[in-house]
C-alpha cells in the first residue's frame, strides 16, 4: 500500500461539489494521518475582469472553454512557479473523456505521489493545458458536465490506497480488481437476515466452513472478461 500522497491540489470552479467527498471517514482519516487536501476555486485568481473564467470557442461552436490564462494564473497563484513547472514536483492531472481511463492499477500508481487535479466545466479546458499535465485521466467512454464527479471517483480509488485511510485493510486487501484476486472482480456478499421474502442466503455462506466458504468465493469472482478465474 502507498503512504506517499502527502498534497493533494484540486482547482475546480465548484470547490463546494467536493464538500460531501471531504468529510468522508476514509478521507478525514487520511487527513489525519498526515495528506492534505486543499480546494481552489480558479475564479479567485483570474486575472480578469468581472471573475471570467471562460470564454467561447475559437472556430465557433457550442458551449464555453475555460482558458488557458486563467488555469495558469491559480497554478502560479498556489504554487509559486511558472505553471508549466509545477509537474516537475507532482502529477498534475486533467480530468477529462479524451484521457485515459481510469483502473486500480493507475489509482494504486497515483497513490505514489503529490497530485494536482484541474477539473474542467462546461466544454473543457483549452487543449494547451497539455503544456501543464502529467497526465489526462477519464473515468469512462461517457460524458460528464464538468470533471469535479470524475475527480471525487479517481480520488476515492486514490484515498483507498493509503495505508490506514481504511479501518479494515483487509477490506482494501479484498477489493476489487486487487492482487489477491488476481485482477477480478469481488465476490457477492450477503448479510441477515438468512431469509427474507423467500431469498435465501447461499446454505454454505452460513455452514461455518471457512474453507468451503473460501472456494465458494473463488467460484464467485468474476474476471473483467467474463470468465471463470480458475
Ligand atoms: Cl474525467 N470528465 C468529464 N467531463 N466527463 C467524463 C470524464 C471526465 N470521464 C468520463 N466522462
Amino acid at each position: 500500500m502507498a503512504r506517499l500522497v502527502v498534497r493533494i491540489d484540486v482547482f475546480t470552479l465548484f470547490p463546494e461539489a467536493f464538500d460531501w467527498f471531504s468529510r468522508q471517514v476514509h478521507v478525514t482519516r487520511a487527513r489525519d494521518l498526515g495528506t492534505e487536501l486543499h480546494l481552489w476555486n480558479y475564479r479567485d485568481h483570474t486575472p480578469l475582469r468581472h471573475a471570467q473564467v471562460d470564454d467561447t470557442p475559437y472556430g465557433g461552436g457550442a458551449g464555453m472553454v475555460l482558458r488557458i490564462d486563467v488555469v495558469c494564473a491559480a497554478l502560479e497563484a498556489v504554487f509559486n512557479v511558472p505553471a508549466e513547472r509545477v509537474r516537475e514536483t507532482r502529477r498534475v492531472i486533467e480530468l477529462t473523456p479524451r484521457g485515459r481511463q481510469l483502473d486500480d492499477p493507475l489509482a494504486g500508481e497515483l497513490a505514489q505521489g503529490d497530485l494536482c487535479l484541474l477539473c474542467g466545466r462546461y466544454e473543457g479546458i483549452d487543449e494547451r493545458v497539455a503544456n501543464l499535465v502529467t497526465d489526462r485521466v477519464s473515468i469512462g467512454p461517457y460524458v460528464l458536465s464538468g470533471g469535479e464527479i470524475a475527480a471525487q471517483a479517481l480520488l476515492d480509488a486514490v484515498v483507498r490506497k493509503i495505508e490506514g485511510a481504511v479501518s479494515n485493510p483487509e477490506s482494501v486487501v479484498g477489493d476489487s480488481f486487487s492482487e489477491r484476486l488476481g485482477g477480478a472482480l469481488e465476490y457477492p456478499h450477503y448479510t441477515r437476515p438468512a431469509e427474507f421474502r423467500g431469498w435465501r442466503v447461499p446454505d454454505v455462506l452460513l455452514s461455518g466452513d471457512h474453507g468451503a466458504v473460501e472456494r465458494w468465493r473463488r467460484e464467485r469472482l468474476r474476471e473483467r472478461e467474463g470468465h471463470s478465474t480458475d
